[in-house]
């Protein structure tokens, strides 16, 4: 789903205006690079090259302006031969979630959807990602779908998860 739009731009005229829309917003033009990272990964689940070339000319920053913001963020996907799936679990391996079986949880999770860490099935419908602590300590240890906390603590926890994503009936859908 990386494709261009017919305007052969990732930067679309819709989100133009949404970024010009949000502009007074933000104290300056380099303020608006992750909302223009957020709205490209929503519509593409990735973030091409040509994309950050596209966001640093309308943002009159260079490239590598735009790319220093992406990658100190873990949240964006650099590959567009594998972009992100429509689901993305997190599954927390800090240290108080580690001390509660996170680093297990998240090989179980992988395992379940048929993923590496790091990677997306092969339907494209779920990615499954190690992330640092999520602000939910006292769920520990911690999984987030699509912005949504979601407790796994057993395999009937894991079952009822992969048959809510089957369902399409989780957090936010991608766009
Ligand atoms: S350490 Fe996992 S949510 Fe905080």
């Amino acid at each position: 789903m990386s494709e261009q739009t017919s305007t052969g731009r990732y930067l679309t005229e819709a989100m133009r205006q949404k970024l010009n829309e949000l502009a007074p917003r933000y104290p300056t033009k380099q303020a608006l690079t992750l909302p223009a990272l957020h709205l490209v990964q929503d519509r593409y689940r990735c973030i091409p090259p040509e994309a950050i070339v596209e966001i640093a000319e309308f943002l009159e920053l260079a490239p590598a302006q735009v790319l220093d913001t992406m990658t100190f963020y873990g949240s964006f996907f650099r590959t567009p031969d594998a972009p992100l799936g429509q689901f993305r679990i997190w599954v927390c391996r800090s240290l108080p979630c580690s001390l509660c079986g996170g680093e297990e949880l998240l090989h179980k999770v992988c395992h379940r959807f048929g993923v590496e860490p790091g990677g997306t099935s092969q339907d494209g419908k779920v990615t499954v990602e190690p992330a640092e602590c999520l602000g939910a300590c006292e769920l520990a240890p911690c999984v987030w779908v699509n912005g949504e906390v979601v407790k796994v603590t057993t395999d009937a926890d894991l079952d009822q998860l992969y048959e809510r994503l089957q369902a399409g009936a989780i957090g936010e859908s991608a766009q």
